[in-house]
């Protein structure tokens, strides 16, 4: 088969690697229909996922058709259409017993693209195959439900209910990629009483206002928490929401909470960033960070079968498998190219 395999920061190829075959009683083998590429794996180019090493399939996301299952395997059937979560759970273990799914340690957690071999490849081997995907229903567009892979649940579980948006509330989120856009619909939720997003590209600050954002900001000459400070009488925002990964963006999230506001760390960091203790700590503020766990998949499911969330505006190009190069290039200059999420497909 092919497959697009990692080979060192800013190396990577669609090239020959093998089909993947059942190593254990619970994976089934996944033929991909449709998969998508996350800032992560952007992250992964760069080098900041060091435990990602040469020879890796990459990608964490996708929607297949079962090919093969193990004989451990109940639910999951031969020719299922299914969503394979970018997050794999053993289903058994202390924290996937506690919904935690992100921190498994049965051998799960973010290990697709990742520990093991990913999804951006033709087929994929999924480890415990029940507890790791979700039947497709009907009438969903695979394009669709791609977007509960990772991002949706990732931008309203590390970003907003982390962060704790209740209703009035004065929501900041830096970085207006699609995991800040996902944040966005996912704040909308809550009905808060402002929006604001903040990016470099005017591209997505213009996406940002589509999913519902009302107040944008242009990082590369407009100031954030002069605007910030507009909205709310001086005090900041109640929830701000980190979705870029760099020390920078951290700090300005930082900066821009209100005393006894929270602040959600969505990015993944590859560097050190500084937390301006001599500054915040006497604000009681409350910082979290996560990986996403994925237990949210099943509400943000029924929301987009009641039609309440819109996933389908997040994808914004198509390709073929055979175009990942393209695609990652795509992806990755998304201020000239305007790309919120690409769907790459079987021909
Ligand atoms: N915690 C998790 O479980 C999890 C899951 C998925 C993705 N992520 C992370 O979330 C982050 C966002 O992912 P994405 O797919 O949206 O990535 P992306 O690269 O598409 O988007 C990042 C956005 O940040 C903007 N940006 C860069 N520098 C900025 C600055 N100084 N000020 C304001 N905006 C700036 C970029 O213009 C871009 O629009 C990444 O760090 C990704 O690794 C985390
Ligand atoms: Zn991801
Ligand atoms: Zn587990």
């Amino acid at each position: 088969m092919k497959a697009l395999v990692y080979h060192g920061p800013d190396h990577k190829a669609w090239e020959d690697a093998a089909k993947p075959a059942i190593q254990s009683d619970t994976d089934a083998i996944i033929r991909v229909d449709a998969v998508t590429i996350c800032g992560t794996d952007l992250h992964i180019l760069k080098g900041d996922v060091p435990e990602v090493t040469d020879g890796r399939i990459l990608g964490h996301e996708a929607v297949g058709t079962v090919q093969e299952v193990g004989t451990g395997v109940k639910t999951v059937k031969v020719g299922d259409r299914v969503l394979v979560s970018c997050i794999t759970a053993c289903g058994t273990c202390r924290f996937c017993r506690a919904s935690q799914y992100g921190q498994c340690l049965g051998g799960g957690g973010w290990i697709l693209g990742h520990t093991i071999d990913g999804t951006q490849a033709e087929y994929v081997r999924v480890p415990f195959a029940d507890t790791s995907t979700y039947q497709v229903p009907a009438g969903v567009a695979d394009e669709q439900i791609l977007m509960l892979a990772d991002i949706l649940p990732t931008g309203y579980e590390v970003g907003v209910l982390n962060g704790t948006v209740h209703p009035g509330d004065v929501v900041a989120v830096v970085g207006a990629g699609p995991i800040g856009l996902a944040a966005i619909m996912g704040a909308r939720l809550f009905s808060p009483s402002h929006i604001v997003a903040i990016d470099l590209a005017d591209s997505r600050l213009e996406a940002a206002k589509q999913f519902g954002a009302d107040v944008v900001v242009n990082n590369s000459h407009e100031d954030a928490a002069a605007i910030v400070a507009e909205l709310t009488g001086g005090l900041g925002a109640d929830v701000s929401i980190e979705a870029v990964g760099t020390p920078a963006t951290f700090e300005q999230a930082v900066a821009l909470a209100r005393p006894g506001g929270h602040i959600a760390n969505i990015g993944v960091h590859g560097q050190p960033a500084t937390l301006h203790l001599e500054q915040v700590w006497s604000r009681n503020l409350t910082i979290t960070t996560g990986l996403v766990d994925t237990y949210t998949t099943p509400t943000l499911l029924r929301l987009m079968t009641s039609q309440q969330l819109d996933a389908s505006r997040l994808v914004t190009h198509h390709f073929t498998l055979d175009q990942f190069e393209e695609a990652y290039d795509v992806f990755s200059h998304a201020s000239e190219t305007g790309a919120l999420k690409v769907v790459l497909s079987r021909r």
